[in-house]
C-alpha cells in the first residue's frame, strides 16, 4: 500500500494524526492529512478549556470542524480528553471537592452526549500518574478522592456505550519505570473489580530525556495481556530517527491488541515541539526518511 493508514489496515490496524482547527483552510496541510491518515485526533478542540469555557455552556464549534472534516473525508475519531489536570478552564481550577468532582462528571456527560455513538475511543482520563513515584499527580481532580478515576469511567461508559474508553499517558512506554507499573497496576485492579476500561493510550513522545527503549514491546504486551487494547496516541521522535520509527511500528505489529498508531501532528512545522523535527513530514511537506521506514515496516505486515 502506498500511504500510512492502508499500510496499517492491511492487518486491521489504523495509523492517525492530531488535526488543528486552525490549519483546516491550509491545503498543503489537509492533502496530507487526507491521503496519509485514518484516524483523526483533536489536538486541542475537544479538551476541556475548549468544550465548556464557562460551566454548563459547551461550545463545540472547532471541535466540530475537525470532527467533520475527518468524517467527511472517511475517517474516524480518538476523542481527547476529558479529564485532566491541565487546560481546564478558569471556572474548573478555582473549585475543589465535590463541586469539582460534580463538574467533572457534568462534563464528561456534556462532552460525551454531543458525540454519542461516533467517538471510536475517548481519552476518559489523561496524565493522572506522578512523574516519578509509581502514585498519583498530585492535581484538584486526585483532592477529590482517588476514585476520580473510576468515576471517570463509570460516567463514560453510561454516557457512550459504544466509544471504546482509554487510560492516556507519557512515560509510561519503558516497562522498567515506576510510573508505566504505576498505570498497569491500576489497569489491573480496574479488570478485576469491573470497573470499565477498554484501553491504554501510550503518548510515545521520545526525547533524549525519555527515549525509546526495546522494552516497550513487553510494555504493550503486558497490558494488552490485562484484557484491553494498547494504542499509541501522541507518536513523535526527537530528530525522527528512521531506524527508531521502524522499531516503534514494529512493537506495535507484534502486539495483536495494539490496533493503532497516531503520529502527533502532520509537518515538523506543525509539531508542539517543531524544534525536535519529530515528525514524518518536513516542513514543506516532503516526505521524510522516517516517513518511508514506517510505511515499510507496515507494509511487511
Ligand atoms: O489558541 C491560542 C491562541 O489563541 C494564542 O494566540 C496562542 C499564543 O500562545 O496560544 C494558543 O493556544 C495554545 C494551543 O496549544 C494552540 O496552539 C496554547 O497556548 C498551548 O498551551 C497549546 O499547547 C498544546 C498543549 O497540549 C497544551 O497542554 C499543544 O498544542 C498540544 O500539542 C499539546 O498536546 C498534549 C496532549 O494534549 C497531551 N499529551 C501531551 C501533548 C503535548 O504536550
Amino acid at each position: 500500500a502506498s500511504t500510512l493508514g492502508a499500510a496499517a489496515a492491511r492487518s486491521g490496524r489504523y495509523f492517525g494524526t492530531a488535526i488543528s482547527a486552525s490549519k483546516l483552510g491550509d491545503s498543503q496541510y489537509t492533502t496530507i492529512a487526507n491521503r496519509e491518515f485514518n484516524m483523526v485526533t483533536a489536538e486541542n478542540e475537544m479538551k476541556i478549556d475548549a468544550t465548556e469555557p464557562n460551566r454548563g455552556q459547551f461550545t463545540f464549534t472547532n471541535a466540530d470542524r475537525i470532527y467533520n472534516w475527518a468524517v467527511q473525508n472517511g475517517k474516524r475519531v480518538r476523542g481527547h480528553t476529558l479529564a485532566w489536570h491541565q487546560q481546564q478552564p478558569g471556572w474548573m481550577q478555582s473549585l475543589s471537592g465535590s463541586s469539582l468532582r460534580q463538574a467533572m462528571i457534568d462534563h464528561i456527560n456534556g462532552v460525551m452526549s454531543h458525540y454519542k455513538g461516533k467517538i471510536y475511543a475517548w481519552d476518559v482520563v489523561n496524565e493522572a500518574f506522578d512523574d516519578s513515584n509509581g502514585g498519583r499527580r498530585d492535581s484538584n481532580l486526585q483532592r477529590t478522592g482517588n476514585d476520580w478515576i473510576e468515576v471517570a469511567f463509570r460516567t463514560a461508559r453510561a454516557a457512550d456505550p459504544d466509544a471504546k474508553l482509554c487510560y492516556n499517558d507519557y512515560n509510561t512506554d519503558n516497562w522498567t519505570w515506576a510510573k508505566t507499573q504505576g498505570v498497569y497496576n491500576m489497569v489491573k485492579d480496574f479488570k478485576q473489580r469491573g470497573v470499565p476500561i477498554d484501553c491504554v493510550g501510550f503518548q510515545s513522545h521520545f526525547n533524549s530525556g525519555s527515549p525509546y527503549n526495546s522494552n516497550y514491546r513487553t510494555t504493550l504486551s503486558s497490558f494488552a495481556a490485562l484484557g484491553v487494547d494498547v494504542q499509541i496516541t501522541e507518536l513523535d521522535i526527537q530528530g525522527a530517527s528512521a531506524q527508531t520509527y521502524a522499531n516503534v511500528v514494529n512493537d506495535c505489529l507484534a502486539v495483536p491488541r495494539c490496533n493503532g498508531i497516531t503520529v502527533w501532528g502532520v509537518r515538523d512545522s506543525d509539531s508542539w515541539r517543531s524544534g525536535d523535527t519529530p515528525l514524518l513530514f518536513d516542513g514543506n511537506g516532503n516526505k521524510k526518511a522516517a516517513y518511508t521506514s514506517v510505511l515499510d515496516a507496515l507494509n511487511a505486515a
